[in-house]
């Protein structure tokens, strides 16, 4: 309640999994045909959930000893997913992920709660609605679940069939996800084949093997000792969780479900969901949908973020300042994030919100190189997390964790990184559909120097 002379919040309608639409919507596509998009919501509505509502808990709870200091947060994957997908380019993402988990768990001796920006990260916002080349204006590519990127209208005509097609390649690659993590492929006693071909010869591939061979020899050690390790189901599984940015609502909408545990709402369609920087308005729709589902949320937060929108978010989100419950992603930018983020930190810890903190090193450093290619330095990618790291230890708080986009491949799309990628490089393997990724070996690269921020 408020004190004399601070104005009382109004009353909210009460939540359900569709009062978003009560408020302004930032970013949703222009669907042409109302009919087909309520056929393909309505189909949605019917399959069954993509996660259950147990796991969400399961990860609330992982992230309540991040927000404690006690764990380490690992979000990682492509900025878009494709409908172009296989089953290869998934096993390579998450080997490079549980590559880099075992780095930094190796590094900084606290676990490391994994998730992936996969499964059903499609959807995009953009700049701009439209997009105009040589005098032709047309709607702008919002993601494949949206519409298709090549320049014609007809690519880029809002296609509601491809909300149902999302669903399905998130089904698909949840399903191979749940069966390498559980299967035996993210045993611990595969630690060195996670290290693939083009990766093992490089400097980062070498130290990494430094690593797996002492891991190696722990784990036979213990052995040795008469520890019985088949048993230890903590050695042959692991927990991967899937998030995607909640950016189409209708979507998320649909595939939100109340669980028959708890009469809870939860958004099924992953394990964690986030608002992005252009959709997290205290009043807008998306704040207002991700406020009433009991999934653990994250919100990102840009250089302009004052400390009492950060504070409003938390009250919006976290009214009852629950550990596990938010994760507030900076996104400041290498040159920003040391002035901006101090004040954001402070104001969400006088509230009293037991966020986990995330470091998003990516999007406040992206730029257009001379020829053409969006892209990113890894210098300048190291050097805003080594400038979050440093406002956390000035701050008294925990870094929490990193938020990064990367791929399995050997793309060319961040500059920079010890295999010195140079802009006349971009265009061997530019391959993103939106934003430019970390390859294998500049990520990697970036875990060692992570786990050497935790360890100071
Ligand atoms: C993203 O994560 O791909 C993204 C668009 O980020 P942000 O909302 O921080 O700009
Ligand atoms: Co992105």
């Amino acid at each position: 309640m408020g004190e004399a002379g601070e104005s009382p919040e109004p009353e909210r309608p009460a939540w359900s999994p569709g009062s978003w639409r009560a408020w302004p919507a930032a970013q949703q596509p222009e669907w042409p045909d109302a009919d087909a998009l309520e056929t393909a919501l309505d189909r949605l509505r019917r399959l069954p959930p993509l996660v259950f509502a147990g796991e969400a808990r399961a990860l609330s709870a992982s992230l309540a000893a991040v927000a404690d200091g006690k764990a380490v947060l690992l979000q990682a994957g492509d900025c878009a997913e494709s409908f172009d997908f296989s089953a290869n380019a998934i096993r390579d993402k998450l080997r490079v992920i549980l590559q880099m988990a075992v780095v930094m768990t190796y590094g900084s001796g606290v676990p490391v709660v994994k998730v992936g920006r996969i499964a059903g990260q499609f959807a995009k916002p953009r700049s701009s609605a439209t997009e105009i080349r040589d005098g032709v204006e047309l709607p702008s590519f919002r993601g494949h679940i949206v519409n298709a990127p090549g320049f014609s209208a007809e690519a880029r005509q809002a296609d509601p069939n491809r909300l149902v097609d999302a669903y399905h390649q998130s089904a698909a690659a949840l399903n191979l996800l749940r069966a390498f993590t559980k299967g035996g492929f993210a045993d611990l006693h595969q630690v060195h084949a996670w290290n693939q071909e083009f990766v093992a010869a490089s400097p980062e591939g070498l130290t990494y093997e430094v690593i797996a061979n002492e891991i190696e020899r722990a784990l036979r050690f213990m052995a040795a000792c008469g520890l019985d390790l088949g048993k230890e189901s903590a050695l042959h599984q692991v927990d991967f969780w899937t998030s995607h940015e909640a950016l189409l609502l209708g979507w998320e909408e649909a595939l939100t479900r109340q669980d028959s545990l708890t009469g809870d709402w939860y958004d099924c369609s992953a394990h964690l969901l986030w608002a992005g920087e252009r959709t997290r308005d205290p009043d807008g729709a998306h704040i207002e949908f991700l406020s009433g589902i009991h999934n653990p949320v994250g919100v990102k937060l840009g250089p302009s973020t004052t400390a009492e929108e950060a504070v409003a978010l938390c009250g919006r989100l976290d009214p009852q300042r629950r550990p596990g419950r938010l994760v507030l992603i900076a996104r400041m930018g290498a040159g920003r994030v040391r002035g901006a983020l101090p004040p954001l930190v402070r104001a969400v810890r006088g509230a009293g919100h037991p966020v986990a903190w995330a470091c998003d090193p990516m999007h406040g450093n992206t730029y257009t190189s001379p020829n053409g290619y969006k892209t990113r330095n890894f210098e300048d990618v190291m050097e805003e997390i080594r400038g979050y790291f440093a406002v956390h230890r000035a701050e008294g708080s925990w870094p929490g964790g990193i938020h990064v986009e990367l791929t399995g491949d050997n793309v060319t799309e961040c500059l920079g990184g010890s295999d010195e990628v140079r802009s006349d490089h971009l265009v061997e393997r530019y391959e993103t559909m939106c934003d430019p990724r970390l390859n294998a070996r500049q990520s990697l690269d970036l875990a060692f120097q992570v786990a050497e921020l935790l360890r100071s």
